[in-house]
């Protein structure tokens, strides 16, 4: 089928207010073409997250298809989270790992960009949903780019000048996991400044970059910062800034983590299985540790 045919078939229909689109007519079992992976990467940015249903495929098919959209992430930063066999592959899973808890079984509980504690912040996110529980288990998403444009010009004006100081250690729930590995996860990532504002590459968009990860802003202490933090994250988590996804099995969401921050919820039965991997593609290097 020629290029032009193939991306005719490529439709998008809204699912949220703030952001989130189907995508109908990829088969994700098929690597793209470079015409497809741009019709696609336009729908990418223009509704930020996009959701492509009712794909079954193995992991190395998630690979074959997210590689196609750029260099992906190793997941070096978090090793005791990759997938066995595929480390660009990231397993987020309340499965048991050689007969202990999962690490991962309670990843993503507050408000985050992926990867916001390094200094290579990823690009896009692709989560695949291998396994749901009956009920819930869903993933909130927050239009970032929107929730800078909300602000008050002063208070851009504000914003636009700090850097946000980023703390693996603020993860939720990262003090349940396993001691060691946790304190390897900490030492691999000491806390990073980022711009609280950042311009997205490729549309030229700038959204807002703090999330609840945040401990402190540059150059203020940390309770002068705190009630700034708290206002930005609320600001931007506002119901109408905010998409929820209810997984099917066989769904691949993407999201664009330059203008988007999102949640995991933890609003299901927890001896129910949960299990997705997610291909990360590497964003642009951005910030400075603190030592
Ligand atoms: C993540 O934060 O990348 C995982 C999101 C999810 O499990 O829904």
């Amino acid at each position: 089928m020629s290029d032009d045919r193939r991306n005719s078939q490529i439709a998008a229909t809204p699912l949220g207010y703030a952001l989130g689109a189907r995508i109908d007519g990829v088969d994700i079992r098929t690597r793209p073409d470079a015409a497809t992976v741009a019709a696609i990467e336009a729908l990418w940015h223009e509704h930020h997250l996009i959701v492509f249903r009712g794909q079954r495929v193995e992991p190395n098919g998630i690979l074959n298809f997210a590689s196609a959209f750029g260099p992906l992430d190793d997941h070096a930063s978090t090793p005791a989270y990759r997938h066995p066999e595929i480390p660009e592959l990231l397993q987020v899973t309340n499965r048991e790992q050689n007969g202990k808890p999962s690490e991962t079984r309670n990843t993503g509980r507050n408000w985050h960009s992926d990867y916001s504690y390094t200094s290579r912040p990823a690009g896009g996110s692709m989560l695949y949903c291998d396994t749901r529980p009956p009920v819930g288990g869903d993933t909130m998403f927050a239009n970032m780019a929107r929730a800078y444009e909300t602000l008050s010009p002063k208070l851009r004006s504000i914003v636009d000048d700090l850097e946000a100081v980023y703390d693996i250690s603020l993860t939720a729930g990262i003090g349940d996991r396993d001691p060691a590995k946790t304190a390897e996860v900490k030492r691999l990532n000491p806390p990073i400044a980022h711009p609280a504002v950042r311009t997205h590459a490729k549309s030229g968009r700038r959204a807002l970059y703090v999330s609840e990860r945040v401990s402190y802003f540059a150059g203020m202490t940390v309770r002068e910062s705190r009630p700034l933090i708290d206002f930005l994250c609320q600001h931007a988590t506002q119901p109408e800034n905010v998409y929820r996804h209810q997984w099917q099995e066989g769904d691949l969401v993407c999201w664009d983590n330059r203008t988007t921050m999102h949640m995991a919820l933890a609003d299901f039965d927890q001896s129910e299985p949960r299990h997705m991997l997610r291909a990360t593609l590497i964003g642009e290097p951005s910030g400075y540790v603190i030592s």
